[in-house]
């Protein structure tokens, strides 16, 4: 990965980067003043630079000029539009693709330079981002970058925290990624144990299927069932000693999603790795709670399992009893996240008691058909708590939506045979799903957030500071999140 360093001299001046802003009501698209000065005649040919290379200013634009027998040898112009974070993120991102075969480059950083700081490494960090199984093929040679400062040392923690963020974003796109042939819920929870272990404050439990039975996870098991690999709960907690709030985090677990005995047709399956999404995102932003040792106490429930077809697996018809003891009528076994989240929320309610509830899944399809590709879908029935959580998902970067939570919609939820039916076909797929999950809230029903991260889970292009395949969505928002919190 990317080593990242804040100099107040540009001491390797092989390839210097210099921000360029929009036309606007200061004039015509111009250098940004940087926060070290540059030599006249670079000022000069840059300046000179930028109508003849018809660059406009936005972010990620991207203009790179050799100059044979000058220091430096090469300039490269880069767009950061309006100057913020969002702008800075996509033209890291934009550097990293352009830059990628430079081996070391130089990026001066404006006067002011925090809020470009966080944005840059996260975009570098994150635009640079690969998923291989193999080494074949061209690594990136972009190693090193140094940014110049006025003052490394005030932006070390901004420098500390944008790091920490997309290191788990990459970690949570590295899980997700990671085909299910390796991906069984034993090796997520190895995964979890190794990450963790970097971190002695941080502390894991990981329930076994025999544990699972005995305290009565009859969801996790139910859908486990199935598999030949058995199904997991993940308990980790980070527990500062000056924590005032405590925050639940559940993520959605299932390592490969067949549909179950509902099975899926080809298409609708073939991505179906990714349905652990929500626990990477949930499990990556817990371990950077505690890199970043935030004064909030963070426990996350990860229930892991996989949905298959087999002489073992849960038919539809089913009825299951949650920990706790609500029962599910499940005619549609496709439909699995639900009941394994159900289980981990009971269990939270009523013995981890937090003061905030939060769960993250990949649950529905309907998100994508209800909000596009790149949002998620939100619900809460607390205004304030959902505010706060939409404010830093989008100040990270990410993308959600408010979506209802219709009282006329619970009964739907009805069953003849057990306190709930799990998969209604009447209602709307995404919200039915967000109140069915609400039932399993106990007192927190009010301190409690559901969102609905199928579609901006994954993603089929590159796009700023994404690239193709596992985004990391919720990380980024997350940790933003459990910044405020302390
Ligand atoms: N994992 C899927 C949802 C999903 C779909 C995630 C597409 C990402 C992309 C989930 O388990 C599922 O199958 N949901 C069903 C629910 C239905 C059976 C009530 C769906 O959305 O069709
Ligand atoms: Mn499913
Ligand atoms: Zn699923």
């Amino acid at each position: 990965m990317l080593a990242i360093r804040l100099v107040s001299e540009p001491t390797r001046l092989d390839t210097l980067v210099l921000p360029i802003r929009p036309e606007g009501s200061e004039g015509p698209a111009a250098l940004v003043p940087t926060a070290s000065p540059l030599a006249d005649e670079v000022r000069a040919e840059a300046t000179a630079l930028l109508p003849v290379a018809r660059l406009a200013g936005d972010a990620g634009e991207v203009w790179a000029q050799l100059r044979p027998a000058g220091t430096p040898s090469r300039l490269i112009l880069l767009g950061v539009g309006a100057g913020d974070e969002h702008a800075w993120r996509s033209a890291g991102a934009a550097l990293a693709r352009a830059g990628k075969d430079e081996t070391c480059i130089t990026v001066a950083l404006p006067v002011d330079g925090a809020t470009a700081l966080r944005g840059l490494v996260e975009g570098l960090l994150l635009g640079s981002y690969r998923f291989r199984l193999t080494e074949a093929g061209a690594t990136p040679a972009l190693a090193e970058v140094d940014v110049v400062v006025a003052d490394p040392g005030a932006l070390d923690a901004t420098l500390a925290t944008a790091r920490a963020t997309a290191e788990m974003t990459r970690l949570a796109r590295d899980l997700t990624n990671t085909p299910s042939s390796t991906k069984n819920p034993a090796w997520f929870a190895g995964q979890v144990e190794a990450a963790a272990a970097a971190y002695p404050d941080l502390h894991l439990r990981v329930r076994e299927p025999e544990e699972l039975a005995a305290e009565g996870f009859g969801g996790i098991l139910a859908v486990g069932g199935g598999s030949a690999s058995g199904p997991r709960l993940v308990e980790l907690d980070w527990r500062p000693a000056d924590a005032r709030t405590h925050v639940v985090l559940v993520g959605k677990g299932i390592t490969f999603d067949t549909g179950g005995i509902s099975i899926k047709p080809v298409p609708a399956m073939k991505l179906m790795r990714k349905d652990m999404a929500g626990a990477a995102a949930v499990v990556t932003a817990t371990l950077g709670a505690a890199a970043l040792r935030l004064p909030v106490r963070v426990t996350t429930l990860a229930p892991l399992a996989e949905n298959m077809v087999s002489g073992s697996a849960f038919r539809p018809g089913d009825v299951i009893r949650h920990y706790g003891g609500l029962t599910s009528e499940s005619t549609n076994s496709d439909a699995e996240g639900r009941l394994v989240l159900a289980d981990a929320m009971a269990y939270a309610a009523r013995e981890l008691r937090p003061d905030l509830l939060v769960d993250l899944a990949t649950l529905t399809g309907a998100n994508a058909v209800a909000l596009g590709k790149r949002h998620a879908a939100l619900y809460s029935d607390n205004d304030q708590l959902a505010t706060d959580l939409l404010t830093a998902v989008e100040a990270a970067g990410e993308h959600a939506w408010r979506m209802p939570l219709p009282a006329d919609y619970v009964e739907y939820l009805g069953s003849e045979v057990a306190d709930l039916h799990s998969s209604p076909d009447r209602g709307a797929g995404s919200v039915v799903a967000a109140l069915y999950l609400r039932e399993f809230t106990g007192d927190l029903r009010d301190r409690w957030v559901h969102v609905d991260m199928s579609a901006p889970s994954w993603s089929e292009d590159e796009h700023a500071e994404l690239t193709r395949g596992a985004t990391g969505w919720g990380v980024r928002g997350l940790l933003r999140w459990l910044a405020t919190l302390g």
